[in-house]
């Protein structure tokens, strides 16, 4: 049942504000003892790493050497399923060539976008590439992807908040919430 809190449409609260804190808190701790004495470019993926990027970059020690970067790719479309077929929006706007990069995702579902995107930039010679993401469906994967830092894994559902959303809405919400059935019917 909705409670009086949740906006229309929002089921249920699924990850907590202090929950993803916590998960990227934990983060950044493995990327800082492991990228200690080497400069590191995350890269975030729009739209829906936005807030995620941020925060995980705030939460690395003021010491560790950052950069941010950020590429906008698209698979869904204003689905709630993946078209299959990634896009790139917008590419980074520095080379990264002998760079660390980091990617920065908020969810993996079937993997093919950050498949392509390892791909992307694997190409272009960074001096290391791994991938930090905070929500992973390893039940829905088409493609194996290798993630080095994960944050939660997803129950099998669709979910909005904290840079996700459904149509474009809901990336606002600070927390993670599924949708309820109706959302997703075609009006009449
Ligand atoms: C979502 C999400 C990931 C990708 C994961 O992006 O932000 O980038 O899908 O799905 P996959 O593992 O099945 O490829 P989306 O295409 O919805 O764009 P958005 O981030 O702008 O919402």
């Amino acid at each position: 049942m909705r409670t009086a809190v949740t906006p229309e449409g929002v089921a249920a609260i699924v990850f907590t504000a202090d929950e993803i804190a916590a998960a990227t808190t934990r983060l950044a701790g493995d990327i800082a003892r492991d990228y200690r004495s080497e400069p590191v470019l995350l890269v975030g993926v729009l739209k829906g790493a936005l807030f995620f990027t941020a925060d995980l970059a705030r939460a690395l020690p003021d010491t560790l050497d950052v950069s941010i970067d950020f590429l906008a790719v698209t698979s869904y479309g204003n689905r709630s399923a993946s078209s299959g077929e990634v896009r790139l929006l917008k590419d980074m706007s520095e080379s990264i060539e002998g760079k660390h990069v980091l990617i920065i995702e908020d969810i993996v579902d079937n993997g093919l976008t950050l498949s392509y995107l390892q791909d992307l930039i694997g190409r272009r010679r960074p001096a290391s590439l791994r991938s930090c993401v905070l929500l992973d469906k390893p039940y829905r994967r088409r493609v194996d992807v290798k993630i080095d830092y994960l944050g939660l894994t997803c129950p099998d559902t669709f979910i909005v908040g904290y840079g996700l959303d459904y149509q474009e809405k809901y990336r606002n919400l600070p927390y993670l919430a599924r949708l309820e059935p109706w959302v997703f019917q075609e009006p009449a």
